[in-house]
């Protein structure tokens, strides 16, 4: 049974991560979806509505767990859920520079090997920063994120600029 964790803020989710998160399922047997702190960044969405939205989009699928995993290293994640791998999408050059550090300080702190998936090129525009920049401005981020985080994205704008 092999087990990999598919670590994230996931501030919102989007159709990227949901790419990666299928992709990691053809590598394993169970993906543990793990919402995680990211103290670089701050969330405009609670852990309780990422964990809801990620849950929703997911729903019952086979092998795949959703769990958040507030104050803890992601190591620490990995021994609890007896995973053997990290998976992560690689959109480009930026996100290498970004999540090789992590690989190498998660391998050194417990050997801890991470996996990369290049991600769609297709999707390669696809952060959840920019959605959340287009959205708060008006922009349409139908196809970016599942329609139910659209929603949310929708009613949390505020009011319309003129
Ligand atoms: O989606 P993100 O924000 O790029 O994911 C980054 C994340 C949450 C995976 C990373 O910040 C993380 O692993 N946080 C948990 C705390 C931790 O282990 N920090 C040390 C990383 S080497």
């Amino acid at each position: 049974m092999r087990c990999c964790v598919c670590p994230g803020s996931y501030d919102p989710l989007t159709v990227g991560h949901l790419d990666v998160i299928e992709r990691a399922r053809t590598l394993c047997d169970e993906v543990v979806v793990a919402i995680m702190d990211n103290p670089d960044k701050k969330g405009m969405f609670t852990i309780e509505e990422r964990t809801a939205m990620l849950r929703s989009a997911v729903g019952e699928r086979t092998g795949v767990r959703v769990a958040a995993f507030e104050g803890r290293l992601l190591v620490q994640v990995c021994q609890e859920v007896r995973a053997e791998a990290i998976v992560k999408g690689l959109r480009g050059g930026g996100d290498m520079a970004y999540e090789l550090a992590m690989a190498l300080m998660n391998r050194h702190l417990t050997g801890i090997e991470t996996l990369f998936v290049p991600g769609d090129p297709g999707l390669a525009h696809v952060s959840s920063s920019l959605v959340k920049a287009v959205n708060a401005y008006g922009g349409d981020v139908s196809g970016l994120v599942p329609d139910a985080v659209r929603e949310v994205l929708v009613a949390r704008r505020g009011p319309a600029r003129d």
